[in-house]
């Protein structure tokens, strides 16, 4: 399963992907407002950390212009993504951009329905938001497993980005589906580490160590 940083802040980014374990970045216009940082420079930056996918979203909401913006985006770099959301002019644009072997993320999509018109309009990603379907007292997993099902019927190529990330439950469970990536904030990431019998195995570990008055190196 792939794993993508959803935010643009820098140092956390660079920290984790020097570890090994990013695929892939997403922002979001809200992100960016969040980061108080020129959109362009941002994308740039990240782009120039992360090799894989970085989805930058365009603002417009009419095809021609979607497209125009996008095609400004793509510019940055070539890794770059371009984000259009899941309405018939984002899934227009989509088709146009990737018809151009453009890599498109086809974001805000909440239905089964709506993640089968994007793969049929050529969407390298498709971006079901499982936390704010969870918000609304809906069960966000449920739509995962009906994407993967349904893409694996008609056999799509589109990969299932699993975004709006809330917990490492979310995690386990797009894993658990088969899901192709997720999109989670630094803050997850990072607790996808974390178990406490780790932490306690290490110490008994080290105390252990220490008694037997041995060193690995400089001997
Ligand atoms: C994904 O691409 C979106 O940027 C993101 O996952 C939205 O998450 P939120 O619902 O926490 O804002």
């Amino acid at each position: 399963m792939k794993i993508f940083v959803d935010g643009a802040d820098i140092a956390e980014i660079r920290e984790l992907a020097e570890i090994g374990i990013v695929d892939g970045v997403t922002t979001n216009p809200s992100i960016i407002a969040k980061s108080g940082k020129d959109f362009f420079k941002v994308i740039k930056e990240i782009t120039e950390i992360i090799h894989g996918p970085v989805s930058a979203e365009v603002v417009a909401t009419e095809h021609k212009k979607m497209v125009e913006e996008g095609l400004r985006l793509r510019d940055i770099a070539e890794n770059v993504t371009v984000k259009v959301p899941l309405t018939l002019e984002g899934l227009h644009a989509c088709n146009i951009l990737s018809s151009q072997d453009i890599m498109v993320n086809v974001t805000l999509c909440f239905s089964a329905n709506q993640a089968v018109l994007a793969a049929k309009c050529g969407a390298t990603f498709i971006s079901p938001f499982v936390g704010r379907l969870d918000d609304i007292g809906e069960n966000g997993m449920s739509l995962i497993a009906d994407i993967v099902n349904i893409y694996k019927n008609y056999h799509f190529d589109t990969e299932i980005l699993v975004a709006s990330i809330r917990n490492v439950s979310h995690c386990h469970q797009a894993a658990l589906l088969g899901a192709d990536a997720i999109t989670a904030p630094s803050s997850v990431i990072r607790q996808l580490v974390k178990h406490p019998l780790t932490d306690a195995g290490l110490e008994i570990f080290l105390q252990d160590w220490q008694k037997t008055g041995q060193r690995i190196l400089g001997k």
